[in-house]
């Protein structure tokens, strides 16, 4: 079994609900484009404000399932302080073995998991159950990283080195940081008909509002993983810090940008 990465403390919890509410879940719901009435599985949920996006659009309760107990507890607490209790359903289990009935599987008329293969150690497995859990027709959405495509500029010196070394980290520990570009394989590969490969855009610039929620982003996935990285042996811990210093200046530069993309594929069950 993998060690994911990300862990599941505050801090990281903070950062996962960022990321979702204000960065990306309206750009992914776009590419749903849902149309309303949809029976949907979210994979791997975590925090559930992705799923409970989902349910808002569809109209319909989301079922999301998901391994961690804490991230289970943290979803329900978010959901119910919204009021939103009842637009999922979470259960505790495997995205390799989901925990759905006999009577459940193929009645979904869309399976989508995001940032989830990334941390598994047999992604094909799990795109298998989710092309079992949609119905003939049904959709299959994955959406995951490829962390290479990741730039900075002007550079900081040593963060391309250190992104490297994070990167070695991630497959150290069983997880597959260039999952992203296999998407459209595994869906081939799981029997599912590949209909949609696209990026959804995941950069800003400093004269953007949002500019320093990117950059926050970007500094508590890589030091969250510093412990880890350090241990490895992969980067020194004082540059490490030293690097992670330096976005403090670089993010004042009016001249500062980032790119990245969540890479996104869509197949249909035959
Ligand atoms: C980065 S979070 C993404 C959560 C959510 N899908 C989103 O996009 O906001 C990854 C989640 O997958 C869960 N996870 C990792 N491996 C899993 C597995 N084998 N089965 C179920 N959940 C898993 C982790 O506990 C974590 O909550």
């Amino acid at each position: 079994m993998s060690k994911y990465i990300h862990g599941t403390d505050p801090e990281e919890q903070e950062r996962l609900t960022l990321l979702n509410t204000v960065l990306l879940n309206e750009a992914c719901l776009k590419e749903l484009s849902l149309s309303g009435g949809e029976k949907i599985l979210d994979v791997g949920s975590g925090l559930g404000q992705f799923s409970r996006a989902m349910a808002r659009a569809a109209g319909r309760t989301v079922i999301g399932v998901e391994r961690s107990d804490e991230q289970i507890a943290e979803a329900v607490r978010q959901a119910s302080k919204d009021g939103e209790k009842d637009l999922v359903e979470f259960r505790k289990g495997d995205a390799r073995s989901l925990p759905l009935r006999d009577d459940e599987r193929g009645t979904f008329d869309l399976a989508v998991t995001r940032f989830v293969l990334e941390h598994v150690p047999d992604p094909l497995n799990v795109v298998k159950e989710m092309v079992r859990a949609v119905k003939p027709g049904g959709r299959v959405v994955l959406a995951d990283d490829n962390h290479d495509i990741l730039r900075v500029y002007p550079e900081i010196p040593g963060f391309a080195d250190l992104w490297k070394a994070y990167m070695k980290t991630y497959s150290a520990l069983g997880n597959d940081p260039d999952v992203g570009r296999k998407l459209v394989s595994l869906l081939h590969d799981s029997g599912a008909r590949p209909v949609r490969n696209t990026w959804i855009f995941f950069g800003s610039c400093s004269g953007e509002n949002r500019f320093d929620i990117y950059v926050d982003n970007l500094i508590g996935v890589i030091d969250g993983a510093k412990e880890e990285v350090v241990r490895q042996g992969l980067f020194e811990e004082k540059k490490f810090t030293d690097i992670i210093a330096s976005f403090e200046d670089w993010r004042e530069r009016p001249d500062a940008a980032l790119w990245y993309a969540v890479s996104w594929a869509e197949g249909i069950r035959s």
